[in-house]
């Protein structure tokens, strides 16, 4: 059996959690906006065509921030098509996913669904096919209240108030050659900083992040951070990061090692970032953002075909991947090593919410459902908040086919001190054995268990549909708190979330 002892303090803290951690990803793509959050007709839209059911769940996982428009497509957004008056508004060609955009949904209409879901934007302007001077006038009709054109136009379009979006992306993407616009990093570098100054200039307020590498295994990585973090690193606040899992291979035991592969990545922009601090002699930490993440590889294939085929519809069905149980796993284990690394990760961004590549479907003629991803990222979101504790684990490991000396834990403990509260996030991703675990939570007197969650399945390829959740949180009685050592035997392939309180 494989077995795990945890010995957890208080006093041990690796930081608070910024609780952005916690955002996704809202891109004109797909049916992420139409059809998903947004449907004028549908049974359940508000009297603004939002999708209430889709809000409903949306609300449920608490997501402080949502990044928009995009993504690839803002490469190639104009975002003054989709503001005023809608019969006035222009349809465009979106070259990233070859679709229609109708942009009869825009930044208001996004400003106000983003106040009902109750997050805050995180806004990426378009440094691909556009530049500093739009970056300016985007800026100015959002956050000013000046008597000058962009403020103007925005009061004239019956917002008095300014939306102070504070957080701002550089860009999408920026070193992928798929991006329009594509640049070098010496290219992005310049035209990122400069941006950036700018910026800062009309309203210094706002937080930027410098756009890192598209993955981990861009070619050009780490030197693209390298390089572009020597121009912008005095004029930004965050570095992003960006990565999708798969398993095309169907390795179960291998998938859920690709955690590893994260880890080195993360440590890998903490040190390009503070080399350059270095080089620079400066006094700023810079962090990251892992603005993009999430499994992504099952709808790949007929994603290409349907692109290339039938390019120019509106809101086609694109990126639907249909989530199963091991998918679940994987988020957790993702979401595990965020919190181990609240030092320097300070928002993320499950990409994306709602159709695409999401956590929350729809079905145009009916109703909405939770794939099976839902679940890690919900519990993440409401018990992992607080302070993030390093735990010293001692795991028995295994060797997977690409990786080794795999822990057969994962896990990540994150103390709330206002609500007295202790949550342990545990992963077995050892998937022969179940394991024998201990936690020795002494320094919790008086803690009593709350609530013991799982996600646990023999299957790992179940999924859940509109019609049932195969996948959902079951309520586990099978432990011991004795003298405050706490024992369980977790399930092979386990998603555990062990709630402790007074
Ligand atoms: O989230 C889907 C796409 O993945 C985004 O548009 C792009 O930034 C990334 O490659």
């Amino acid at each position: 059996m494989a077995k795990a002892k945890m010995i957890i303090d208080k006093d041990f803290k690796i930081a608070e959690v910024d609780k952005r951690i916690y955002g996704s990803f809202i891109e004109h793509l797909g049916r992420a906006v139409y059809n998903g959050i947004y449907q004028p007709g549908h049974p359940a839209a508000d009297e603004d065509g939002f999708r209430k059911d889709v809000l409903q769940l949306i609300k449920e996982l608490d997501v402080p921030i949502i990044r928009y428009p995009g993504g690839n497509f803002v490469s190639n957004f104009f975002w003054e098509d989709s503001v005023g008056p809608k019969e006035a508004r222009k349809p465009r060609l979106d070259l990233a996913w070859r679709t229609l955009e109708t942009n009869e949904f825009g930044l208001g209409e996004f400003a106000k669904w983003s106040e009902k879901a109750g997050s805050d934007i995180m806004m990426a302007i378009n440094l691909g096919t556009r530049g500093i001077a739009d970056a300016l006038n985007l800026l100015e009709y959002c956050n000013l209240d000046t008597n000058s054109y962009y403020s103007n136009l925005r009061k004239s379009h019956g917002v008095q108030k300014p939306y102070n979006i504070k957080t701002w992306c550089l860009g999408n993407e920026m070193d992928g050659p798929w991006q329009m616009g594509h640049k070098t990093a010496v290219e992005y570098g310049r035209l990122a900083a400069e941006t950036a100054k700018a910026m800062k200039a009309m309203d210094e307020s706002i937080e930027l992040v410098s756009c890192g590498s598209s993955n981990v295994d861009m070619p050009t990585f780490p030197e693209w951070e390298a390089t572009t973090l020597e121009e912008t690193y005095d004029y930004v606040d965050y570095i992003s990061l960006h990565n999708y899992y798969g398993n095309p291979e169907n390795d179960t035991e291998d998938f859920f090692a690709k955690t590893q592969d994260l880890e080195r990545f993360i440590h890998t922009v903490i040190a390009t970032c503070d080399y350059v601090k270095a080089k620079k002699r400066s006094k700023k930490t810079l962090n990251l953002s892992f603005d993009e993440w999430n499994v992504w590889f099952h709808a790949t294939a007929s994603d290409n075909e349907e692109m290339q085929k039938r390019p120019w519809q509106i809101a086609p069905h694109l990126l639907e991947d249909i989530y199963n149980f091991e998918d679940a796993i994987l988020v957790g284990l993702i979401l595990i090593t965020f919190l181990n690394h609240a030092d320097r990760l300070k928002m993320a961004c499950l990409a994306q919410l709602v159709n695409v590549i999401a956590p929350i479907m729809t079905e145009n003629d009916g109703g909405a459902y939770r794939q099976t991803i839902y679940y890690p990222f919900l519990h993440a979101s409401k018990y992992g908040r607080g302070t993030a504790l390093r735990s010293v684990v001692n795991s028995t490991k295994h060797d997977s086919k690409k990786h080794v000396d795999v822990t057969d834990i994962e896990s990540a403990v994150v103390y709330n001190e206002e609500k007295d509260e202790v949550t342990i996030f545990a992963v077995n991703r050892n998937v022969n054995e179940d394991a024998l675990f201990e936690a020795d939570v002494r320094c919790f007197e008086g803690y009593r268990v709350l609530e013991y969650l799982a996600l646990e399945n023999d299957d790992m390829k179940v999924i859940n549909t509109i019609s049932g959740e195969k996948v959902s949180p079951i309520n586990k009685t099978n432990y011991t708190l004795e003298d405050g050592i706490f024992t369980t035997t977790m399930k092979s392939c386990s998603w555990n979330v062990i709630r402790l309180g007074k």
